[in-house]
């Protein structure tokens, strides 16, 4: 059983400048011989409540770990510290010519290992893949204090158990990262940004189709939102301005082309936007003509948590359904919640990923015993995950049967039972209660 400390505050502990993973290691052995709860900490942008202390658990925030500590210009492999700043790594990253191969609207704040251990998703997934893909290596600190050193820079071996996937997405259950290893893709010269509507969702999802058929490989973003997402935008974003204005248009969808050929990939997106116009699949669109309106563009998806944190009170579902059911349920949710709350979609349709944001003005049980089962149940019985990219934490712990079978999640508690035997990394969290102690 954990120890839980008498203590008036958190104890937290800033891994500090020139801290290493020794002084990371000393930490976890000292509580894992006092079974004394660790919570590993990043930037603290996570969705489901993981970087959090519940009682009286040690942080450990990775922040003052954020050195660059190689980049090899010829295969694109960054290595870096665990507690460097995404968008840090972005601006490093552009002055030598490349660009990370995931972004988020939370850049400013979270921090690599953060991101790795989580295995955030975002917007350039669709493109680039998942973290899975491109993490070749990671250095982590196991529970005892034991350094792993699997910091490979390599993009292809297959000697024995790929052990890093592990901590790819365990949300510091398994230990704390404190070096990765990433690929990264080159810069490309041409990017474009089309913001367009479509009158119902079946034409996004044809629209989505056309995208991979016509754009192919220069498609590097597809993000959809709907009229009630614009509307909170709208009136809850600081200078945003609607890029089509006419009317307020059903759903939105975000288009980037990242290519190497300016003339060209301004050609097939013109073809494209031509076809899609003439099939009827958009109503009305804009291409930014610039990086100012391509940005004021994105500021709008990637304003959407801030607009909603803004307007009150928000439960919010991270769910992966197949493309053609993603805005069922928002129907559905908005037919049994009727006017006591507001249903907000929007979110990464490339991937089949929805952000369904139910909106009210304060926490209120009786909307939430509408949502919950109903939004579990449902996404289950379409085959879906009940967390797409933000993950478990402390927040959808105990919904991990609707995504899970008994048998895969009592794998997953044995490999915990095996790596922090005294469960000392991360307590309550990503595993069920009534699994999460030996
Ligand atoms: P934290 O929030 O500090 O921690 C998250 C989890 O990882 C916790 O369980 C923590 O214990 C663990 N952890 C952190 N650092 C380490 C470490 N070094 N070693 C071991 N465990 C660690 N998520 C997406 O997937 N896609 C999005 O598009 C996206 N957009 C977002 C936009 C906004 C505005 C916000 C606020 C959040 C968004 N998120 C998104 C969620 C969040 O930003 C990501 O989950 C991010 O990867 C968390 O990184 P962090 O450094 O803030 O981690
Ligand atoms: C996003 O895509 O904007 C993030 O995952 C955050 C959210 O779901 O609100
Ligand atoms: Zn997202």
């Amino acid at each position: 059983m954990l120890n839980r400390m008498k203590m008036l505050s958190w104890p937290q502990i800033w891994i500090g400048c020139g801290s290493t993973k020794v002084q990371v290691s000393q930490i976890l052995k000292y509580c894992n011989s006092r079974c004394l709860g660790v919570v590993p900490q990043g930037g603290n942008t996570g969705l489901v409540g993981g970087s959090v202390p519940v009682f009286d658990e040690v942080i450990v925030n990775l922040g003052s770990m954020n050195k660059v500590i190689s980049f090899d210009e010829v295969s694109g492999i960054l290595v870096s510290e665990a507690g460097c700043i995404l968008e840090s790594l972005v601006n490093f990253l552009d002055n030598k010519g490349f660009i990370m191969p995931l972004d988020l609207g939370a850049k400013g704040s979270c921090q690599i290992g953060g991101n790795v251990s989580t295995n955030a998703g975002g917007l350039r997934l669709l493109r680039y893949g998942s973290l899975h893909a491109n993490v070749l290596g990671l250095e982590a600190v196991l529970a005892n204090g034991d350094v792993l050193d699997m910091l490979g820079t390599l993009r292809k071996d297959n000697t024995g158990y790929d052990l890093k996937h592990l901590f790819i997405g365990s949300e510091g259950s398994l230990g704390i990262v404190t070096k990765v290893s990433i690929l990264t893709p080159p810069k490309l010269s041409s990017v474009n940004v089309a913001f367009l509507a479509c009158t119902d969702y079946l034409s996004c999802q044809k629209l989505f189709l056309e995208a991979r058929r016509k754009l192919g490989e220069v498609l590097s973003a597809f993000e959809f939102l709907d009229e009630q997402a614009m509307d909170l935008a709208l009136n809850h974003l600081e200078g945003v301005r609607n890029p089509l204005p006419t009317a307020l248009h059903k759903f939105y969808v975000l288009i980037e082309t990242t290519g190497s050929d300016e003339q060209s990939d301004k050609e097939k997106l013109e073809a494209f936007l031509v076809h899609s116009l003439e099939g009827g699949l958009i109503s009305d669109g804009v291409v930014a003509q610039d990086i100012q309106q391509a940005s004021s563009v994105w500021n709008i998806r990637e304003g959407l948590p801030e607009a909603l944190m803004k307007a009150g009170a928000v439960y919010k579902y991270d769910l992966s359904i197949p493309v053609e059911k993603i805005y069922d349920i928002v129907e559905e949710m908005r037919n049994k919640l009727g006017h006591s709350a507001r249903v907000v979609a929007y979110g990464h349709l490339g991937d089949g990923n929805l952000h369904l944001n139910i909106s009210c003005p304060q926490y209120d049980d009786a909307v939430l015993a509408q949502i919950e089962p109903f939004v579990y149940e449902w996404t289950s019985k379409n085959r879906g995950s009940i967390s797409a990219e933000h993950g478990l934490g402390l927040m959808k712990a105990e919904k991990i049967f609707y995504s899970k079978s008994p048998a895969a999640v009592q794998l997953m508690a044995s490999v915990k039972n095996l790596l922090d035997p005294n469960h000392i990394l991360n307590p309550y969290k990503v595993l069920p209660q009534s699994l999460s102690f030996p």
